[in-house]
């Protein structure tokens, strides 16, 4: 039995986000379109001790099935996540999140001079991926690089 078995139950259906960078969880969720605020049943554990990573947090969901698109984004807070579907107890599917290439709509510009930060040009953000390791993508529109620590943070209220 590993760390976060001891901590929550496996679940019959839905989806297991692991390998989450420690600290994220929650930023998965805002992600994810905060399930639990309707009413879906969800285990967050952090700081579990992972031998890949060292320690990592890691997100249950009851119930839901993370689409593919849904699940590349995640991989803009958590590039190393394991998205594991689960139907009647049983790992039927994991996948890897692969960052996409184009991110629109969802992050806000650093820079405070960028256009899209401007109240009179209501302008859809859009970034480009830049590097995959370490994740750097850039501004569309001022060319701004934003970086893995900053992706979390400049996250916009997404519901999914
Ligand atoms: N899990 C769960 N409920 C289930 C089945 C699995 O909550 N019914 C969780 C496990 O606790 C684990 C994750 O889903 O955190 C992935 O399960 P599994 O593939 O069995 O674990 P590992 O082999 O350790 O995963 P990996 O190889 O991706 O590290
Ligand atoms: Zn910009």
């Amino acid at each position: 039995m590993n760390e976060d078995t001891m901590l929550v139950q496996r679940i019959a259906n839905g989806t297991v986000v692991d390998h989450i960078p420690a600290g994220r969880a929650l930023s998965v969720l805002r992600l994810l379109g905060e399930p639990q605020k309707r009413g879906v049943r969800v285990a967050i554990v952090m700081n579990v001790k992972s031998s890949k990573m060292g320690v990592k947090d890691l997100v249950k969901v009851e119930g839901l099935e993370i689409e593919e698109q849904t699940a590349q984004r995640l991989a803009l807070i958590a590039p190393q996540a394991t998205i594991n579907i689960i139907r009647e107890y049983e790992v039927v599917q994991k996948t890897k999140a692969v960052p996409p290439e184009v991110v629109y709509a969802l992050l806000k510009c650093v820079s405070s001079s960028c256009i899209t930060n401007k109240e009179r040009e209501p302008l859809v953000t859009t970034f480009y991926r830049r590097s995959h390791k370490p994740l750097v993508y850039s501004c569309r529109y001022c060319g701004r690089d934003i970086d893995e620590n900053e992706i979390s943070e400049q996250l916009i209220g997404v519901s999914l």
